[in-house]
């Protein structure tokens, strides 16, 4: 059988491009299991996953827990608010006292950079990164370039713009490694004050005009501003960001020919799309959130026969 080449998913860096067909595979199988009557498989009977939130999340956060459910693991929650962090706790004391109680995965959602990396050193689990601050988002960028695959057929030689605030971005970079991974031309655009001064050494061009980038592309990913993360102002207002950077279907209508549009969410309807962009025909937000589930039961079984293997 097939398997991963690494025991953690902690960021697409870490995986090589076989890993990501694989996943991609694997998803497609799962996904023709949740289109049936009965979509629960018993592939994970025998495993325990926890869902470490230490940040906000809906849709990731209900996305893994339907995977790992579909999937028949034991699941337990955690989410910080309500957590002994609050007390001071250690990272490492809080994840090894709910090991203690023989859990075989972890599911992280954290706020500093290479949360997940610096876990898997000290702990015996496998770890899934769920979003690490503004580093990574394994599974987001999987689930984007598995839907742009579903929607155009191939990944590989595709054009793709990420749109938007890219400095704060984990979905920009994870997307940015897995589209080269997969053999597509990724470029970037958003206000310069939102474009990370190493762009360049990720082979990323920076077009700051948005109807130049648009006209170009095959696929444009509007990214959300992430004003939780911001200590200054990066803009002069949302109004200005919106005029140079969002898109309505005035514009869309108007480009040299048809091209996809995605979006992680949330989505602030009417600053970075509006809201006929994103319930048109070309917007694919609820495909991704749909092929969400089919790629985290895909990165969770794969890493699941992993540990059995290992315990064989
Ligand atoms: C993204 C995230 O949390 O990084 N959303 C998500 O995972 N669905 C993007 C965002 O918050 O804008």
């Amino acid at each position: 059988m097939k398997e991963l080449s690494v025991n953690h998913l902690l960021g697409i860096k870490y995986i090589t491009e076989s890993d990501i067909q694989l996943i991609f595979e694997t998803a497609d199988h799962f996904k023709e299991v949740i289109n049936r009557p009965i979509k629960k498989v018993p592939s994970l009977r025998d495993i325990t996953i926890a869902n470490l939130f230490f940040e906000n999340s809906t849709r990731t956060r209900l996305s893994f827990e339907i995977a790992e459910k579909r999937l028949s693991a034991d699941v337990v929650n955690f989410s910080a608010a309500s957590s002994s962090v609050k007390k001071g706790e250690t990272l490492i004391d809080t994840v090894n006292n709910i090991l203690s109680m023989k859990v075989d995965m972890v599911v992280m959602r954290h706020p500093n950079p290479g949360a997940g990396v610096f876990l898997s050193k000290h702990i015996g689990a496998s770890i899934v990164n769920a979003g690490d601050g503004a580093h990574e988002h394994p599974t987001q960028a999987l689930l984007d370039t598995y839907s742009i695959r579903e929607r155009l057929g191939d990944v590989a030689g595709k054009k793709v713009v990420i749109v938007g605030d890219i400095l704060h971005s984990r979905v920009a970079l994870s997307n940015i490694f897995a589209l080269q991974k997969l053999g597509a031309t990724v470029k970037v655009c958003g206000p310069k004050t939102l474009i990370p001064k190493y762009i360049d050494k990720l082979g990323v061009e920076v077009e700051t005009n948005l109807r130049k980038a648009l006209n170009w592309c095959d696929v444009a990913n509007m990214l959300r501003v992430q004003n939780e993360r911001m200590d200054i102002s990066y803009f002069p207002s949302t109004r200005e960001y919106t005029q140079q950077f969002g898109v309505n279907m005035e514009l869309l209508e108007s480009l040299d020919k048809e091209i996809v549009v995605m979006h992680p969410g949330p989505i602030n309807r009417g600053v970075e799309i509006t809201t006929e962009v994103a319930d048109s025909s070309q917007a694919i937000i609820l495909d991704q959130v749909q092929n969400g589930v089919a790629i985290r039961m895909a990165v969770l079984y794969l890493l699941a026969s992993k540990i059995k293997n290992y315990e064989d």
